[in-house]
This record gives C-alpha cells, sequence and structure tokens, in this order.
C-alpha cells in the first residue's frame, strides 16, 4: 500500500483517459482543517480502503503512454482538468493530489491547506472536483470556515457536498448534536443550490463510519462515508452539454490532409454534423473524425481527435467548432466572477491577456461591481482593486470578441484565466457570469476620411512623442521646446501635459495606482484620436508603469509612438523642487508621491533617452529633433 502526493505545479497538460476509464473516478475535494481532522481522515480513507494504489499507478501509467502526451512519463492530466491552463503557467499552488481506489471505484482526492489565506488554493482545487467533503468538528458545529468553503465550492460549481461530522467519539455518538448541525448547515446552504448534501456521522481517529459503518450509531442508517463516494452517481454532465471544440491546433502534414486537433471540451458530435466556427459563422460538415486508433464515428466530452470538415474554410488555433443548432456566445464585453491569485493586485483598466480554452487575447476589466465576502457570501464595496484571494464580480472588455458560454451552462467554456503579461504569471481565474450584449449595438462607423487622408494634407506622418520619467525631471520643459521647434517647421501638433490634462479631463483622477492607471489610459485614447486626427502628440506624464506605457504602443499602429525617457535622478528632481512638491511629499503632506512612497518603472528600451543631469533642455530638445529626423 502506498500513497502518492504531487502538486498542481507538475506539467499536467493535454491528454485524457479512455471513455470507460474516466467514468468510473470521483474526483473530489476535502476541506478543513488540521484541527478538524482533515489529514486523519485522509489518511483513514487511503490506508483503510483497501487501496491497490501500485496496480492503479501501472493501469493510469498504461492509458498515459496510450492516450498522453507527456512520451513515457504518467499524465496527470488524464486525471485533472478544469483549470488546466494555470498549471501550463506554472502558478505553484499549494494543491496536493492523492489517488487511491477501492474495489468499486478510483478517486483523486484533492486537498488545499487549512489556513486563512487560501481562497486561490481552494478555488483551483475545487475546479477539477465533482464532490466536496466538508469537515465539520462535531463539538463545534457549522463555523466561519464551513461558510466559506461551502460558498467557494458552490461559486466553482461542485454540485455535491458530504458533511463530514468528525469527532463523533467526542460527543458520544450523540444523535441530537449530529442533527443539530446538519439542520444549522442545511438553513444556510439553502441558496448555494448544490444538488446532494449527504451528512455522515463519524470518527476518522477511531474509524467510525469512515470505512466500514459504526455500531456506535445505530441511530444512523445511511453509509459510511466511503461507500457512499463509492455509489453516488456524478455521471459529468459534459456529455450532454451542447458539442464544444477548442481548435487546439491545425494539423496539416501535407496539402491532401487539413484537420483540427483538440480535445472535445463538451457533448458529442458525429460524422454528417454540420458544425460552425463561433467567430465567424463559417459552416460546414464533419468529414471524419481521426485518431492515432483509427477513425471513429463520433467524438465525445474529454476525447483528443482531429476532426476534418468537407469544406476548406478558414480556423485557427484558438477558433472554437460547435453543431450549428447550439451556438455559443461570441462577445467582447462580459460580466465574471474573478478570484484574485497574484501578490500584486488588480487594478481596474490595466491590460492582462485573457486566456479562454485555447483562446487568448487583451483583456482589462472595466468595472468592480462589487467584491464577495467569502465568509458568508455577502457584498461588499467594490473599489478599483482586488487583493490575493479576494473575490469581485465584474465587467472585463476584449481586445477582440471571444466564443464562450456562460460559467453555469459550461464550466469548460466558461471559465478562463487572466495572466499578467510582463511575468506571465496566472493571476485569476474567472467564471462568465453572462456576456454583455451592449457591445453588440456599438457599431464601427465607416468614415471617408481617414488617418491617411488627414496626415497626407498636413503633409506629415501622424505619431506620439510619449515623455516619461520623474516629476520634475522635465518632461514638460523639454516636450514644450520640441513643439516649439516642430511647429517652427510647419508641423501640426499637440502637446497634452500633466498638470493641464489634470485640470480638466482627469480632474477626478488623483494619485493612487489605480487613478494613474486610468489617467493614462484616457490620455492613451486621446493621443490616439489626434493621431487619427493626423497630428504629431506629445505627451508628458509621469506615466509610472510599464504595463500602461505598453498598452498605449500597442493601441496605436507600428512605428507610431515614440517613447522619450527623461531619465533625471531623484536627487536632481528633488534638488529643483521647482513645484516645491518633493519637500511637501518628504514632510508627509503628500501622500503616493512617485519616487517616495509611489513607485516609477523605468523604460528598458525607449526609443529616445535623454538625461538632463547631463545636458540642457534645449540640448535634449535638439537631440530628440535629430532622432525624428532620421526615422
Ligand atoms: S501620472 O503618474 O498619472 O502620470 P501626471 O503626470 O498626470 O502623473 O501628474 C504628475 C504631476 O502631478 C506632477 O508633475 C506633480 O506636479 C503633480 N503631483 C501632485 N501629486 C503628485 C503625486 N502624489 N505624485 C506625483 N505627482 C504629483
Amino acid at each position: 500500500m502506498s500513497e502518492q502526493m504531487m502538486t498542481a505545479s507538475g506539467a499536467l497538460d493535454g491528454g485524457k483517459f479512455a471513455r470507460q476509464e474516466s467514468r468510473d473516478i470521483l474526483r473530489f475535494l476535502t476541506c478543513g482543517s488540521v484541527d478538524d481532522g482533515k489529514s486523519t481522515l485522509i489518511g483513514r480513507l487511503l490506508y483503510d480502503s483497501k487501496t491497490i494504489f501500485e496496480d492503479q499507478m501501472r493501469s493510469l501509467e498504461a492509458v498515459s503512454k496510450k492516450h498522453g502526451t507527456t512520451g513515457d512519463d504518467i499524465d496527470l492530466a488524464l486525471l485533472l482538468d478544469g483549470l488546466q491552463a494555470e498549471q501550463e503557467q506554472g502558478i505553484t499552488i499549494d494543491v496536493a493530489y492523492r489517488f487511491f481506489a477501492s474495489d468499486k471505484r478510483k478517486f483523486v482526492v484533492a486537498d488545499t491547506p487549512g489556513h486563512e489565506q487560501y481562497t486561490r488554493n481552494m478555488a483551483t482545487g475545487a475546479s477539477n472536483c465533482d464532490l466536496a467533503v466538508i469537515l465539520i468538528d462535531a463539538r463545534k458545529g457549522v463555523l466561519t470556515q464551513t461558510r466559506r468553503h461551502s460558498f467557494i465550492n458552490s461559486l466553482i460549481g461542485v454540485r455535491h457536498v458530504v458533511l463530514a461530522i468528525n469527532k463523533m467519539d467526542l460527543m458520544d455518538f450523540s444523535q441530537e448534536v449530529f442533527d443539530k448541525i446538519v439542520d444549522d448547515y442545511k438553513a444556510f446552504a439553502q441558496g448555494f443550490e448544490f444538488e446532494s448534501i449527504m451528512a455522515v456521522p463519524l470518527s476518522a481517529r477511531y474509524g467510525d463510519n469512515v470505512v466500514v459503518k459504526s455500531d456506535k450509531t445505530p441511530w444512523y442508517d445511511g453509509p459510511s462515508l466511503l461507500s457512499y463516494l463509492e455509489d453516488i452517481d456524478v455521471e459529468s454532465a459534459d456529455r450532454s452539454l451542447p458539442f464544444r471544440f477548442p481548435v487546439q491546433w491545425v494539423n496539416r502534414p501535407n496539402l491532401n490532409f487539413r484537420g483540427f486537433s483538440g480535445t472535445v471540451a463538451s457533448g458529442i458530435a458525429h460524422v454528417g454534423d454540420e458544425v460552425v466556427v463561433a467567430k465567424s459563422g463559417k459552416t460546414s460538415r464533419i468529414k471524419s473524425i481521426v485518431t492515432m486508433d483509427g477513425d471513429l464515428p463520433e467524438a465525445e466530452a474529454g476525447e483528443a481527435v482531429t476532426i476534418t470538415l468537407e469544406d476548406e474554410i478558414d480556423i485557427s488555433r484558438g477558433d472554437l467548432l460547435a453543431l450549428t443548432q447550439h451556438r455559443p456566445q461570441v462577445t467582447d464585453q462580459i460580466s465574471a466572477h474573478i478570484i484574485w491569485m497574484d501578490n500584486s493586485r488588480m487594478m481596474v483598466g490595466r491590460p492582462y491577456i485573457i486566456k479562454m480554452g485555447t483562446q487568448q487575447v487583451q483583456a482589462t476589466v472595466t468595472d468592480l461591481k462589487h467584491k464577495i465576502d467569502v465568509n458568508d457570501a455577502t457584498h461588499k464595496d467594490a473599489g478599483k482593486t482586488l487583493e490575493l484571494n479576494e473575490i469581485g464580480f465584474c465587467n472585463l472588455s476584449f481586445a477582440q470578441p471571444l466564443a464562450m458560454d456562460t460559467y453555469e451552462e459550461n464550466r469548460k467554456t466558461g471559465s478562463f484565466i487572466l495572466i499578467d503579461r510582463f511575468s506571465n504569471q496566472t493571476v485569476a481565474a474567472g467564471l462568465v457570469w453572462f456576456g454583455l450584449r451592449r457591445a453588440e449595438n456599438i457599431h464601427w462607423q465607416a468614415v471617408d476620411i481617414d488617418k491617411k487622408a488627414r496626415a497626407a494634407q498636413k503633409g506629415q506622418t501622424p505619431k506620439v512623442l510619449w515623455f516619461t520619467g520623474l516629476s520634475g525631471s522635465g518632461k514638460s520643459t523639454i516636450a514644450n521646446l520640441v513643439e516649439k521647434k516642430l511647429h517652427g517647421e510647419g508641423h501640426h501638433t499637440y502637446l497634452l501635459d500633466g498638470d493641464n490634462v489634470r485640470h480638466g479631463l482627469n480632474r477626478d483622477l488623483g494619485f493612487t495606482d489605480v487613478d494613474r492607471v486610468e489617467n493614462i489610459r484616457r490620455i492613451g485614447e486621446v493621443a490616439k484620436l489626434m493621431v487619427d486626427a493626423g497630428l504629431i502628440v506629445l505627451t508628458a506624464f509621469i506615466s509610472p508603469y510599464v504595463a500602461e506605457r505598453r498598452m498605449v504602443r500597442e493601441m496605436l499602429e507600428d512605428g507610431e509612438f515614440f517613447e522619450v525617457y527623461v531619465d533625471t535622478p531623484l536627487e536632481v528632481c528633488e534638488a529643483r523642487d521647482v513645484k516645491g512638491l518633493y519637500a511637501k511629499a518628504r514632510e508627509g503632506k503628500i501622500k503616493n508621491f512617485t519616487g517616495i512612497d509611489s513607485p516609477y518603472e523605468a523604460p528598458v528600451q525607449p526609443e529616445i533617452y535623454v538625461n538632463t543631469a547631463e545636458m540642457s533642455a534645449e540640448a535634449a530638445a535638439d537631440l530628440i529633433i535629430a532622432a525624428l529626423e532620421k526615422e
């Protein structure tokens, strides 16, 4: 007998169990703390269940070799999917997976540490699970943590709950105690829409009702915990859902074959069925379903296949295929719950990458509607940020439309992750609440006079000179000189300056990190409009964050964005202190002052670099003009 512990940070990509294999596996999550006897309970299950683990591992190995994608290694993804993308991203999440088997069933137990700050771990664990075993200490009854566990499970869509009411030996195996806890639990869990709630009175320490039924609870006529787990029918509904096939890659070994490879996320499709490419709306019929073991007449949820179509239609990685009569939504704005998983907090307005199935585009949280208190599922005031382990309900907007379902309809095609653009870390897991239709009715208005025409009339190439640097570094002074020179040469220019814009368009914004993000987002949009008007735009803002400068760069066309880094050391800026602000900041009279108690992230590869400690503003302006002329 042995047990194996794996952490989710291993490589868990690709692959699936064969049909029959996947159906007799129950994946469950254990929720509770060490004090509740969680480890003892897991230990009991593993050791008392006559686990034949070696055999189990061997068969898993065999299946891995056949269907897996990790060569000779055991493919854990055969057991685990759900939020698998975040594992590809290498996020370190404390979820331990243990495997055991009884005569009737195989089990995967996801276990997360029991301390307070573990929403992210629990959510990740739960995303793979059919059922949650929630431990309750019979002496303590339903606690705040019980509510938290239940809420997270319900949010993640775990439909079955088992209350393991433990330490019954310390309460004389009293039926009264048991009944009261069950009543308390059912009263508050009403709103969570669990499909089943089962309660088992047990003693993990002495083994009562864990594997074998105890004679100490004659009043309890239910099964032992293990028997219940063996028999419960959680048959994943994936197969009965509409057909969804996210295209992983286009398989084109030669000119005669063009197939689309991936794993069926849900539903079933047959050769001859009419399918639609969700985003383009193009349709065709399935010509064949190809696998390594030969062609199949049909493909269903969990199977990795290559589909060929009767017509040559445009399909690439990231496309989602569906049957024409049950199409997913296609939208570029959604409402969603997100669970923040990163140490650096979420900021409304900051660009991230959204990864939904095999689709991946830029996304921003445009509005945080409310936060949810995990302890009692109540709504809290939102603000503009989410910290590690916080859950928010928000609106997101994507750079391009994505195909999806709501999470309620489909856990696979209704979930996503957000990735930080610089660290490449997964920063959030998200669940689609609904697609926002408002974008649908706002179309781009085609105009006849375009940027090219406007620029041609002005005889210039529109661009943005984006000055960035500390307060007092000389951005405004140099930008002003550069604008004068350009103007003198007959160019059409406009200078957007921090202090000035903050008196008008951005008068509602302060200097918190979130407000600075929004400040730069608006300036970026305005600069983009001005470039569209054919102007040469100069902007002078501290713009302290790499993420937003890059966002503006990407809003513009290639070659239109010139980052000018005015690199003046903090000491020099502070010595100048033209507006007396540094002195005030040092005295603590101004909070969040850049360079003092708010960060400045210097550009790594600016198009133009000037250092005003070493040259005059005039010389810097000449250098910039010279650099522009070289373009
Ligand atoms: S940014 O960070 O959002 O890009 P912006 O360039 O618009 O800042 O505004 C910076 C100007 O606001 C500074 O030059 C300074 O005059 C003034 N200011 C007032 N409070 C602060 C502060 N806490 N940090 C930085 N600048 C401040």
